[in-house]
């Protein structure tokens, strides 16, 4: 291979490890192309032993796939431009199947996460591929769910989601993830820009669909939601410390499994900045 990178498959679905490359803002261009086609067709690419990058590094390569973006409402890590930085030990666990920032209109398109500190045993991430999901529904649920469209919000409820949470870290991640309410109304079925793909858009920033009564919105969210979490359409990906993960955020969802207790587990985030969700009618 000219570029020297190899693409390895991790799941039948999704998910690619990427060997032979250091990863940096300055990439030789051909290698760049390489893991941007990568993400394009894995949805989520892997790469094992960055320790060299520091903060600024990270926030320097997300530049390769587009103007990065800090979070609206979570403060940003001290000394960065954009990093999020999830700290177990302040209750950052984002154990919750989401894509990120989808309340507001041009969500972001990538995310781009290092792991920091990783617990001897447990603290997976999982992410679904929602172009699988949408593709492998039978067709009368993919015409039904086709011209639908849902509310999504920051109001979300993350101490509902946890039994074992401390009210006040839930008192206090409500605080902070809904210091500015956002509301915004995508397509349930997204078209991607990129590869056309058809995706399903929900995730737990999805409160409502458009057009039915809540029990049924309800019903509904949780039958495409089982469809998308489904084995199949999943890769489990067990860190190390200077893993370097990077996602579609237009076809992906994702989940940190919250199995290591007490241990201390430290990941930090950069999104780049995407573009508002185009329906299958344009
Ligand atoms: C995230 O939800 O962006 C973070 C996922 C993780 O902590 O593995």
């Amino acid at each position: 291979e000219e570029t020297g990178i190899e693409i390895l498959p991790v799941a039948g679905r999704i998910g690619a490890e990427i060997r032979g490359v250091k990863l940096s803002a300055d990439l030789d261009p051909g290698q760049a192309a390489a893991i941007r086609e990568a993400l394009l067709k894995y949805k989520v690419i892997f790469f094992r032993g960055q320790n060299h990058l520091d903060d600024a590094g990270q926030e320097s390569l997300a530049g390769l796939f587009g103007a990065p973006v800090a979070h609206p409402t979570v403060p940003i890590k001290q000394g960065t431009d954009y990093l999020l930085e999830l700290n177990s030990a302040h209750g950052g666990r984002a154990d919750s199947w989401h894509t990120d920032v989808s309340f507001v209109d041009a969500y972001p398109q990538a995310s781009i996460l290092r792991s920091i500190v990783v617990p001897e045993s447990g603290g997976d991430t999982v992410w679904a591929n929602t172009a699988a999901a949408y593709e492998h529904l039978p067709e009368h649920l993919r015409h039904f769910v086709d011209g639908l469209w849902a509310v999504h919000s920051n109001e979300y409820d993350y101490a509902a989601q946890k039994s074992d949470i401390p009210e006040e870290s839930a008192r206090h991640y409500r605080e902070v993830f809904t210091s500015t309410k956002y509301e915004t109304e995508h397509p349930l079925v997204r078209v991607h820009p990129e590869t056309g793909e058809r995706t399903l858009l929900l995730g737990h920033f999805a409160k409502k669909i458009i057009g039915l009564s809540s029990a049924d919105s309800a019903n509904l969210i949780t039958l495409l939601q089982n469809h998308i979490i489904r084995p199949e359409n999943t890769v489990r990906w067990r860190w190390s410390a200077g893993d370097v993960v990077i996602w579609d955020n237009r076809a992906t969802q994702h989940y940190a499994v919250n199995d290591y207790g007490d241990q201390q587990r430290i990941v930090r985030r950069v999104t780049v900045d995407g573009d508002v969700p185009v329906s299958i009618d344009g």
